[in-house]
């Protein structure tokens, strides 16, 4: 439980707020490239700002404050020119960098333009993701995770929009109780109400122990079921959590981007490795993994989606200080702590964790991962999108399941696969962590 305060400082995520501080020292994704690509001028919202995001018709990216400067229209109408975005009321042209570099309406020998310039922010793209970044100059690195940088991939993108502030979307990945309740009684409860059985994540299994570690990029969670040992991947290696809004799930991200306190833009970037040469992606196709159906809706028996149905029922901003918390919250209020000391190191002037300004850092950042693609298994699974669900929403559902079915033809036969990219494994020793038994023995 958090008081009111408490529940305010590490959600609110506007300018001039702690939160916001912290925030603002991290790239965050603001939309996919290929968003740009069918409309090269868009309205975006990102950390509570009212931004455009551009790319002009030499292909340079931009974004800038939403009004324009001379009489607030918005800029979201604005044209993409060879170099920046012109307004469409009176033709006023701004750079990437926010110059005004036109203002055609005044006298030929004004300089007003030269007085005259609107906020803009630096963006990058990666990987079929265009990052911003709101915060302080010198802007660090943008940071080139595995699954951003490896090679002899597919990539696909769902978006969704959810109504909640970002941090409950996060909480979600300490909490491994609610893969055995949520993701496990309850989706068997759904599908036996239609008179089905179906295999669920954990088949059933109780949890025994849970154990959390900090980590040099935010936190490690490892797990032992029933059944299971210490010798198991989800115990020896766990799954990770990068600081502050992506979560590793098997070969995907789960990127929790800020749109304001009570908004989360939900990326589900998936990324399959199967293991076998994979058709060349020009572009990363992205699609709408959608909150709702038709019938207004949640499609339950969509993974994810029991997710965004708990993120969201829990309300705008979860009232942390009504909740009560158990013993199998530890890792709930082991990252609370960790995010506080992130935001006291902003105020003391510091730099937080999992900051990158040493290129020499930032070739390809490895995270550890239970679903290794070491292991064919799970080069097969490697997107896990069909079973939990959210495939049949992807363009390339059936290019997904046609290489899945070739990787497994191709390891039946005996055929070689590529090599695998190294995955790190952290050792538990005396890393700061926090570990709760659950059943006896
Ligand atoms: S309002 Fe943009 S140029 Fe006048
Ligand atoms: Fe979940």
């Amino acid at each position: 439980m958090l008081t009111p305060q408490e529940n305010e400082r590490i959600t609110r995520v506007g300018p001039g707020t702690p939160m916001g501080a912290l925030l603002r020292r991290y790239w965050m994704p603001v939309a996919a490239a290929a968003e740009l690509a069918e409309t090269p001028v868009r309205k975006v919202r990102l950390l509570g700002e009212d931004l455009v995001l551009f790319r002009d018709r030499s292909g340079v990216l931009g974004l800038i404050d939403e009004p324009c400067p001379h009489r607030r229209v918005s800029m979201e109408y604005g044209i993409p020119e060879e170099s920046g975005l012109r307004c469409p009321y009176h033709g006023w042209l701004f750079d990437h960098a926010g110059r005004c570099t036109e203002q055609p309406a005044e006298p030929w020998n004004s300089t007003f333009k030269d007085r005259v310039a609107t906020r803009a922010y630096p963006v990058q793209e990666l990987a079929g993701l265009v990052f911003a970044y709101l915060g302080p100059q010198p802007a660090p690195l943008l940071p080139r995770y595995d699954l951003f940088v490896w090679d002899d991939v597919v990539r696909h993108i769902g978006i969704t929009e959810l109504p909640c502030n970002y941090l409950q979307c996060m909480e979600n990945g300490l909490d491994p109780s609610h893969a055995e309740w949520l993701h496990g009684y309850y989706m068997r409860y759904i599908y036996g109400r239609k008179g089905e059985t179906i295999a669920v994540p954990m088949d059933g299994a109780r949890h025994h122990r849970f154990r959390f570690d900090v980590f040099e990029h935010g936190m490690i969670t490892r797990r032992i079921v029933e059944g299971a040992s210490e010798e198991d991947d989800i115990w020896r290696i766990g799954a990770s959590v990068v600081f502050p809004i992506t979560r590793r799930v098997g070969t995907t991200f789960q990127i929790r981007v800020p749109i304001d306190d009570t908004h989360t833009r939900h990326y589900n970037y998936v990324v399959m490795r199967p293991g076998i040469p994979v058709p060349p992606q020009d572009a990363v196709p992205v699609y709408e993994l959608p909150l709702l159906e038709q019938d207004g809706k949640y499609n339950i028996e969509v993974l994810l989606v029991q997710d965004f149905m708990c993120w969201s029922s829990q309300g705008p901003i979860a009232r942390r200080d009504l909740e009560r918390l158990g013993q199998s919250d530890i890792g709930i209020i082991f990252y609370r702590e960790l995010v506080r000391e992130q935001l006291d190191r902003v105020e003391r002037g510091e730099e937080p964790i999992e900051v990158y300004r040493d290129p020499d850092k930032n070739t390809c950042i490895a995270l550890p991962d239970v679903n290794s693609p070491r292991r064919p298994a799970q080069m097969i699974t490697g997107s896990q999108s069909s079973a939990a669900g959210d495939l049949k929403y992807s363009p390339i559902r059936d290019l997904v399941l046609s290489l899945r079915e070739e990787a497994a033809e191709h390891i039946a036969r005996g055929g070689p696969l590529l090599p695998a990219p190294e995955l790190p494994v952290y050792p538990m020793g005396d890393s700061r962590h926090r570990e709760l038994q659950l059943l006896p023995g």
